[in-house]
C-alpha cells in the first residue's frame, strides 16, 4: 500500500504501463484499474474479480480531449461534461472506430461509458497516457471497496499495488447516463444525485428499468449475435465453416475450416479473454454461415468466455445453444 504521494502517482503509471493491475482510489468507491488498451490487463480485471461474466467497464479519462480521442461527444453530454466532471459522472456514448481501446473493456459494444474521475486518479491516467479501466475493487459479489484497508483485505493477494488516499469521498459508484438525441436515460443511479443533472438539462431523465439498464448493455444476446451461426464445443470441423480455435492441438477435420483463427495456442485463458470479442467480429466479417468454437474449459476465466460463446450461439428465436454433445 501507498500513500498517494507523486513518488506513488508516478510508481502506479509505470505498474500500469507494464500491464499490472492496481488499485485506485477515486471519490466514488475504489477502482480496480488497468490500461484500457491493454487488452491482457483487461483480462486480469475479470479474473482478479473472480467475475463469471464479462460486463462493459468504465473507461476513466484525465480530462475532455482524453474523452473526445475514443467516443463521439454529441452537444449534450459535453454540457454534462463541463457542468460534473471531474465527477461522479459516467456517459456512455459511441466508440470511435479503430481506436486503442481494447474491445474487452467495452465488452464488444460499439459504445463506451467514459468518466473523469476526481482527485488522484485524473493524475495517474495523466501520467499513463492512456484511459484506465476500472470496475469497483472488490471480488465478484462482495460489496464496493472504499478504503484501501477493505481493498487489501479482499484483493490483497491478487494485484500488485494498492493506492491509499484514505476513506472514499462518495462511497457510491458513478451515476451512468446515456444521451439519445433530445433524451437522456438514468442507465445507473449513482453518486450524483438525477435532480442534479436534471437542473442543468432542464428535462427529466428517463428512468430505464434499472436491472435492465445494469445488464442489457453486457447481458444481451443480440448485442453478440454474430451474422454467422455458432457452434459450440465442437469436436469435428465441417466443411467451409469458420474455425474459432483455442490451445495447442485441434479438432478433426480441423482442415475442413476455411479460416481459423486461435484464442490462445498455448491454452492461456487470459490471452483467450482479450482476444474474444476481436475473434469473433473477425470471423464474422467473413460471412461463412457457421462459426465453429472448440471446447474451452470452464475453469478461471474459461467461464466467462462460455457465458459469452453460448450468447453467441443462441438462435435468435431460441435459448438454446447449438453445441457438439458435451464429452
Ligand atoms: O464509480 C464508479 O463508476 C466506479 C469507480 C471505480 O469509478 N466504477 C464502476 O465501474 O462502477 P464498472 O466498470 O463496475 O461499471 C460497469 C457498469 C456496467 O455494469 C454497466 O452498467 C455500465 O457500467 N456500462 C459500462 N459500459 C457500458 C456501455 N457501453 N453501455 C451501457 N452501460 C455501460
Ligand atoms: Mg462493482
Amino acid at each position: 500500500m501507498l500513500k498517494t504521494d507523486d513518488q506513488a502517482v508516478r510508481t502506479a503509471a509505470s505498474a500500469l504501463a507494464e500491464g499490472k493491475l492496481v488499485a485506485i482510489p477515486t471519490e466514488t468507491v475504489y477502482g480496480l484499474a488497468a490500461d484500457a488498451t491493454n487488452g491482457d490487463a483487461v483480462a486480469g480485471i475479470f479474473e482478479a474479480k473472480g467475475r463469471p461474466h464479462f460486463n462493459p467497464l468504465i473507461c476513466h479519462v484525465s480530462d475532455i480531449d482524453m474523452a473526445e480521442r475514443y467516443a463521439v461527444i454529441d452537444p449534450l453530454s459535453r454540457r454534462l461534461m463541463h457542468a460534473f466532471w471531474p465527477g461522479p459522472l459516467t456517459l456512455v456514448l459511441p466508440l470511435k472506430p479503430d481506436t486503442a481501446i481494447h474491445p474487452l473493456v467495452a465488452a464488444g459494444l460499439d459504445t463506451i461509458a467514459l468518466r473523469m474521475p476526481r482527485g488522484v486518479a485524473g493524475k495517474i491516467i495523466a501520467a499513463l497516457g492512456h484511459p484506465l479501466a476500472a470496475p469497483s475493487a472488490n471480488t465478484s459479489g462482495k460489496i464496493s471497496g472504499t478504503s484501501a484497508e477493505a481493498v487489501n483485505e479482499d484483493l490483497g493477494a491478487r494485484i500488485s499495488l494498492i493506492l491509499d488516499a484514505g476513506p472514499s469521498e462518495v462511497g457510491l459508484e458513478s451515476t451512468i447516463v446515456k444521451v439519445d438525441g433530445t433524451r437522456i436515460a438514468l442507465l445507473r443511479p449513482g453518486g450524483l444525485a438525477a435532480e442534479d443533472i436534471e437542473t442543468v438539462i432542464g428535462t427529466k431523465l428517463e428512468r430505464i428499468d434499472q436491472r435492465a439498464a445494469i445488464e442489457a448493455p453486457g447481458m444481451m444476446a443480440s448485442h453478440y449475435a454474430p451474422s454467422a451461426r455458432v457452434r459450440l464445443n465442437v469436436h469435428e470441423v465441417r466443411e467451409g465453416e469458420a474455425l474459432l480455435a483455442f490451445g495447442p492441438s485441434r479438432a478433426q477435420k480441423a482442415e475442413n475450416a476455411s479460416a481459423t483463427l486461435n484464442l490462445s495456442e498455448t491454452g492461456n485463458l487470459r490471452e483467450a479473454a482479450a482476444n474474444l470479442f476481436d475473434f469473433m467480429k473477425r470471423l464474422d466479417r467473413l460471412k461463412r454461415p457457421v462459426i465453429a468454437v472448440e471446447p474451452i474449459p470452464f475453469e478461471g476465466l474459461g467461464e466467462a468466455i462460455n457465458d459469452r460463446l453460448v450468447r453467441a450461439a443462441a438462435p435468435r428465436d431460441a435459448a438454446i445453444a447449438e453445441m457438439d454433445e458435451i464429452k
